[in-house]
């Protein structure tokens, strides 16, 4: 066993990580260690690659899904702390828990990622999957991105475009095992005190203004709360349609040919006058919902009758009753996967990362 490299670094071993996911399920690490400066997240990285010993991140856990026999290596919480404000130019640590740090830009004034409010897990997760919410994304406002390389041992700045967001993806996702995030670099704006122009209708209608007009950036970061609140979409301990990773599918993309295929298929299944929900997604492409798709091929709020069932508020989370184990919960989504298939010809893509285990 190699000497540890830094002493206050938290360490124990055979840990359960089940605690540590929204989900609350998986097996053990075989180590798992906290770190609490991005000087103990490089050392533990490096300590890990300079071994060969496979490595697991864990920031907030609310996109993850651990298989049941657990993950046989090291096992890392990124617990880096941070939040400075420079002007309207903001940088986090990694670490630092990502609803908190939206309510500080609002109390600060500053616009931008109000609509991100209520989103689970760490800051330094927000730039992996691009994560977005209620018309706003984070690569809108992102600037730069501190990581660690693991393939060259330096820490790098890559720039916005360097990232290569796009829907729910990066370079850090195509890449996975290279990054190591340590800190996020966001420009906000100084809107005095109003919030970014309003992009998601729900959220306009819901503020009695049209989309694109600005409210007070306290009123839009309470109204998508209470939206995702009414989803199951925020963290609530008692309430066991939280137990989850938020949305457990992407939106699908299609190219204008196959949207038309499946509109047809929409028609013959569900009758002539339904139509799929249909959002533009750049040249020559349209997004439609996975929630939809789910519904209409039959899985329904509450879905389920065991310890894994699709949330009473929205049928793109699964969720965890309190008994499941990892096996239950993918075996929900593999029989989500097939139905959602053989009803409209689309292959849903999961949105949390697997460890151990695939769909
Ligand atoms: N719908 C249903 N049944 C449901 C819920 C929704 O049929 O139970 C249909 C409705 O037609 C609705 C449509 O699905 O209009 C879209 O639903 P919603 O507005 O809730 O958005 P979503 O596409 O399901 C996405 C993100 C969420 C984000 C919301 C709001 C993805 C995969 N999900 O969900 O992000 O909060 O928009 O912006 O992009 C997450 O990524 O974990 C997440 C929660």
């Amino acid at each position: 066993m190699p000497s540890r490299t830094l002493e206050p670094v938290q360490e124990l071993h055979d840990a359960p990580l089940a605690p540590l996911t929204t989900f609350r399920l998986g097996g053990p690490a075989t180590r798992l260690v906290t770190a609490t400066t991005d000087d103990e997240v490089i050392a533990v990285v490096r300590e890990a690659d300079e071994t060969g010993t496979p490595l697991l991140l864990i920031g907030g856990g609310s996109n993850l899904v651990i298989g049941d026999k657990g993950f046989d290596g090291t096992a890392l919480v990124i617990a880096t702390e941070g939040f400075s404000l420079d002007g309207t130019r903001l940088e986090l640590a990694a670490g630092e828990v990502w609803t908190d740090a939206v309510a500080r830009t609002v109390e600060s004034g500053l616009a931008g990622i109000e609509c991100l409010a209520g989103i689970p897990g760490s800051a330094g997760a927000t730039p992996i999957q691009n994560v977005g919410a209620y018309g706003q994304e984070v690569s809108a406002t992102i600037t730069e991105v501190v990581a660690y390389d693991r393939r060259s041992g330096e820490t790098v700045t890559l720039s916005n475009e360097e990232c290569a967001f796009s829907y729910r993806h990066s370079r850090f996702k195509s890449d996975p095992e290279r990054y190591v995030v340590l800190r996020v670099r966001f420009a906000l704006e100084d809107a005095g005190g109003l919030s970014a122009p309003l992009r998601y209708a729900e959220t306009a209608r819901a503020l009695g203004v049209e989309p694109g007009e600005r409210v007070p950036l306290a009123s839009a970061r309470e109204t998508v709360l209470k939206l995702r609140a009414g989803k199951g979409m925020v963290l609530d301990p008692e309430d066991h349609d939280t137990w989850s990773a938020g949305s457990f599918f992407t939106n699908p993309i299609l190219t204008d040919p196959d949207f038309e295929t499946f509109r047809a298929r929409v028609r013959d299944r569900l009758g002539d006058g339904v139509e799929p929900p249909a959002y533009p997604a750049g040249e020559g492409r349209t997004k439609t919902s996975a929630a939809w798709l789910i519904d209409k091929a039959g899985f329904t709020k509450g879905y389920g009758d065991g310890p894994a069932r699709i949330s009473t508020k929205h049928t793109l989370a699964l969720t965890n009753r309190g008994s499941a184990t990892t096996e239950d919960l993918l075996a929900l989504a593999r029989e989500v996967v097939a139905g959602v298939h053989e009803a409209f010809g689309i292959t849903l893509v999961n949105e949390p990362v697997t460890v151990g285990v695939s769909l």
